[in-house]
């Protein structure tokens, strides 16, 4: 399938099989896919953690608002972390992973932005991965959701996240047949090309 249709098939699962495992290595390539995301500067201030384990993964839906049913059923949650302790990620600057000149950018924007401003700047670059994420789902034949109605201090415990924080989930896996927001139930919707595109 091509991008355009892929873009078309995607749409976010309510409701998952969660009889329906996925193979390992899709899941390996999700993984990858993930590694690979794209960020300014190269800066990569993300944690993505796979969760399968099924008690890991009730205790994560129990804190996962309107969203409890999703991560339950979902054979895989793959939490979004950010890095949120800049002593600790300074290690991951200084490894060698960026180049030096994107490296002395990062450490000129920490010495002179509020510490604030450049944790905000750090989560778009999650939600980047976000992105990727969702596209690469669906090429590698998967249902995705992503979930910011999660309470992220809770994910966080439950992870034993220290030097990260989690920012939202994307529950994985195969729709359940009788999902309502399949696309022949509930078509996309969405604001026309002209109103969104400007062609100059
Ligand atoms: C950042 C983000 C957070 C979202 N959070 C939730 C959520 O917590 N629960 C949910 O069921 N859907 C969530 N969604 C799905 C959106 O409602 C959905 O993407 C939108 O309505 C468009 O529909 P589609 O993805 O089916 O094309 C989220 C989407 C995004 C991009």
């Amino acid at each position: 399938m091509n991008p355009l249709e892929l873009a078309q098939i995607r749409y976010s699962a309510k409701k998952f099989d969660s009889s329906k495992k996925i193979p390992q290595e899709i899941i390996d390539d999700l993984k990858e896919i993930l590694r690979l995301a794209p960020s300014s500067i190269n800066i990569q201030p993300w944690k993505f953690t796979f969760v399968q384990n099924p008690e890991i993964k009730e205790k994560l839906a129990a804190v996962s608002m309107h969203n409890v049913e999703k991560v339950n059923q979902a054979a895989l949650v793959v939490v979004f972390s950010v890095a949120d302790d800049l002593d600790a990620f300074q290690d991951v600057v200084n490894s060698g992973v960026l180049s030096d000149r994107h490296r002395d950018w990062y450490n000129s924007l920490r010495k002179n932005m509020p510490e604030a401003d450049l944790k905000s700047w750090m989560a778009k670059q999650v939600y980047i991965a976000l992105g990727v994420g969702l596209n690469a789902s669906i090429a590698l034949g998967l249902d995705a959701t992503p979930m910011e109605g999660i309470e992220t201090d809770k994910y966080a415990a439950i992870l034993n996240m220290t030097t990260y924080k989690p920012l939202f989930a994307m529950a994985v896996g195969y729709a359940a047949a009788d999902d309502h927001n399949r696309l022949e139930v509930t078509p996309k919707s969405r604001r026309p090309l002209d109103d969104v595109i400007e062609s100059i």
